[in-house]
């Protein structure tokens, strides 16, 4: 693999537990907040970005590439409601988005069309990752704040179901 695609690659690796760390933290914020239903639905989260970060893992793997792990920030730890909880999942989701959006624009650019392959289904993923925070946003605007709406909220998000693995793949998906 071209280095520099290479080096790209392993940094969106870490980013993708940056992302799972991020919402560990939420969840623990969600804990403090005797909010189990947001704290589960974070957690499914974190599942699902140790999955991504994993597939960049086997991938460089199967590549005969290195990998290279590198720390993982430490992520935010003050929220102030939950709203602000999903506006800022919204917001690190979309940050995501454009890291991968360049990736594969670097991997066209040097002609990896096995790497733009693999990084389609990332591609197709951040529709999810960006409409599932914007989705529980909506709903949060009709509940503004009132602890009864919030509750109805807490048990719809402790439904959440971990992520699966991809039928015929030993990969791991959402
Ligand atoms: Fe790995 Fe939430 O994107």
């Amino acid at each position: 693999m071209d280095k520099k695609l290479e080096k790209v690659m392993n940094e969106q690796l870490t980013k993708e537990f940056y992302s799972a760390y991020l919402y560990l933290s939420m969840a623990a914020y969600f804990e403090s907040e005797n909010l189990a239903g947001f704290s589960h639905w974070m957690k499914m989260q974190v599942q699902e970005e140790i999955l991504h970060a994993m597939k960049f893992f086997d991938f460089l793997n199967e590549r005969s590439s290195s990998i290279v792990l590198e720390a993982i920030d430490k992520p935010l730890a003050k929220f102030s409601s939950v709203k602000d909880v999903f506006e800022k999942t919204l917001e690190h989701e979309k940050k995501v988005t454009a890291s991968i959006n360049d990736l594969y624009a670097l991997a066209q650019e040097v002609n990896d069309q096995a790497t733009c392959v693999f990084l389609q289904w990332f591609i197709n993923e951040q529709v999810e990752e960006e409409k599932n925070p914007a989705d529980i946003l909506g709903k949060l605007r009709y509940v503004s704040d009132q602890p009864a709406g919030i509750l109805i909220l807490d048990k719809d998000l402790a439904t959440r179901q971990q992520p699966v693995l991809e039928p015929g793949t030993e990969r791991a998906g959402a």
